[in-house]
């Protein structure tokens, strides 16, 4: 049998044991499932193996508490730390999850040198940042999801909307995963027509403001634990993307060094995703306002940056 790419997942959790089962469904990789909690990924990696033949997959998912198992991954999906509680902003899970995504990616950097890490873990921008700067790796192997997720929330709005199906709308969400974000309607489809078209501003406002809070609405109904479908199936488009070397323009979390005039930070903007990780950043025409907006996320973002590096000196 030809060998398949390893794909490790850390964090055994809902955002996890998911992203596992839907790599683990694709039957093309092997899959290593990692969290410090004993029992737990070793219980849901044999799960998702004992599912194999029933959904006609053969892969065998590996449950570990020991790093040595991920030894020679293509790629790691980092999804450990904490959620949000009803109520709670991303940022205010920084200081907990920092310390945890920095001796995460030690352990996973030290085996797996060339290893792409695709980061989860809230903060988002903010985590790209410390996987950074505790790593040295190159920026095109360090990517947070956030805007796939995103963009997903708005075109699942707007086709419930409009009364048709979500895979025929296209829309960008750029900027920090957070309270900033920047959905772009100028560059929102419906089967090909600007969405400003299809609907009033009144309805694409309202629909913009629900893409932004998306994440604290599923929350607040959840009580314990934030969304876990559809951010899986996002970072698991981003991992395809890659081994398969789809050259998918997505929108991720990475870092611009002069792109869209943003200078040294973590934000999310439309990156040709490949078998080098984020290959290239790729510049649309932004208005003085999509531009303004994007500046003020970024701002945000660096202001959580600064507050993070503080926290780690
Ligand atoms: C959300 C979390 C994953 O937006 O940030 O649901």
């Amino acid at each position: 049998m030809m060998e398949r790419p390893k794909v490790t997942v850390v964090g055994a959790g809902n955002v996890g044991g998911t992203t596992a089962q839907r790599l683990a469904e694709k039957n093309l990789y092997d899959v290593v499932l990692v969290d410090i909690v004993q029992g737990v990924p070793q219980g849901k990696a044999l799960d998702i193996s004992q599912a194999g033949p029933v959904c006609g997959y053969s892969t065998m998912v590996v449950g570990t508490n020991d790093y040595v198992q991920t030894a020679g991954s293509s790629i790691a999906v980092i999804t450990s730390g904490i959620p949000r509680k009803p109520g709670m902003s991303r940022d205010e899970l920084l200081a907990t999850n920092a310390k945890i995504v920095k001796s995460v990616v030690m352990e996973l950097v030290s085996r797996s040198p060339d290893i792409v890490l695709i980061l989860v873990t809230n903060p988002l921008d903010a985590m790209v940042h410390v996987a950074r700067s505790v790593t040295g790796l190159p920026k095109s192997r360090i990517i947070g999801m956030a805007g796939v997720l995103d963009s997903a929330r708005m075109r699942t709005f707007i086709a419930a909307e409009l009364n048709v199906r979500a895979t025929e709308v296209q829309a960008m969400v750029l900027g920090g995963h957070g309270d900033t974000m920047v959905p772009l309607p100028r560059y929102t489809t419906v089967r090909g027509r600007p969405v400003s078209e299809l609907m009033s501003k009144e309805k694409l406002d309202a629909i913009v403001k629900r893409t932004r809070d998306g994440g604290a609405e599923i929350v607040g109904l959840l009580k314990t634990g934030s969304a876990f479908y559809a951010p899986s199936a996002s970072a698991v488009a981003m991992v395809e993307s890659i081994l398969k070397d789809e050259k998918q323009v997505m929108p991720c979390a990475v870092l611009c060094e002069g792109e869209y005039g943003l200078k040294n930070v973590v934000v999310g903007v439309p990156v040709k995703i490949g078998r080098g990780g984020a290959e290239q950043i790729v510049e649309y025409e932004l208005t003085n306002d999509e531009r303004a907006a994007l500046e003020t996320s970024a701002d945000a973002v660096r202001e959580l940056c600064r507050t993070v590096d503080r926290l780690m000196a």
